[in-house]
């Protein structure tokens, strides 16, 4: 009797495991994280700054491009019009190549350095580390955020536009105070993903609020 139970057994274990193989496995784990690898970061490939570290090495600027040209005559006209003009620029994303403005990265003096509470020109670590530059003028410092974080291209040394921000970037400074700590993350102020995270609220393996 034996004999005869076992093999429709053994056969059935086998059929089992063969229709395993082809049919693939059966998973009766725990539920999958819904936030895991299938959904991936939402925010990961989005992230605005990931490719636009000012400090990236390796991305090298010709410091010609940046540099007050001989001869150079910038744009006068009427300081508090300037002024207006330059906070507007300031927040103007088409400045950029990449939907930055300068907004964007200094909002509320965030990402200045010590550096800029001193007059110019002085030494700044991105101009020296990005362009070998040991001094730079406010102007020069404008131009080279153009170039480097936003991607773009200097603008006309003798344009309104150029003489606006330089303006207005003056204004920030005076009342720009450095704050104690180190290198602030550009990109912190107005991380988009930060608030976003369609995760963070839905820990399934989080402790349930009481
Ligand atoms: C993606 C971020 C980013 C954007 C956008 C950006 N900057 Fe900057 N900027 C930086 C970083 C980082 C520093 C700090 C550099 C350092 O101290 O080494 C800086 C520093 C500066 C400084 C101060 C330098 C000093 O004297 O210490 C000025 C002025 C400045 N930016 C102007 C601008 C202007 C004007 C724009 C828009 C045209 C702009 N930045 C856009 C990242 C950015």
């Amino acid at each position: 009797m034996n004999l005869i139970a076992e093999k429709p057994l053994a056969a059935v274990i086998i059929s089992s495991l063969m229709s395993l193989a082809f049919a693939g496995p059966v998973y009766t784990a725990a539920p999958a994280n819904p936030c895991a690898p299938k959904a991936g970061n939402p925010c990961a490939a989005k992230d605005p700054c990931a490719a636009r570290n000012p400090h990236a090495v390796g991305t090298r600027i010709d410091a010609r491009r940046i540099r007050r040209p001989t001869g150079y005559r910038p744009y006068q006209g009427d300081k508090t019009a300037l002024v207006t003009a330059g906070e507007r620029l300031f927040n103007d994303g088409e400045l950029s190549t990449n939907t930055m403005s300068c907004d964007t990265c200094h909002q509320g003096g965030s990402t200045f350095q010590p550096s800029f509470a001193k007059p110019y020109p002085h030494w700044v670590a991105m101009a020296a580390e990005r362009a070998g530059l040991k001094q730079i003028h406010l102007d020069e410092m404008v131009q080279l955020c153009l170039v480097a974080p936003m991607a773009s291209k200097p603008l006309p040394w003798d344009s309104m536009e150029l003489a606006a921000l330089v303006a207005y970037v003056g204004e920030v400074q005076k009342g720009f105070k450095p704050r104690t700590g180190g290198m602030a993350n550009p990109c912190a102020p107005r991380n988009p993903c930060a608030a976003k995270n369609p995760c963070a609220a839905r820990n399934p393996g989080a402790a349930p609020r009481r």
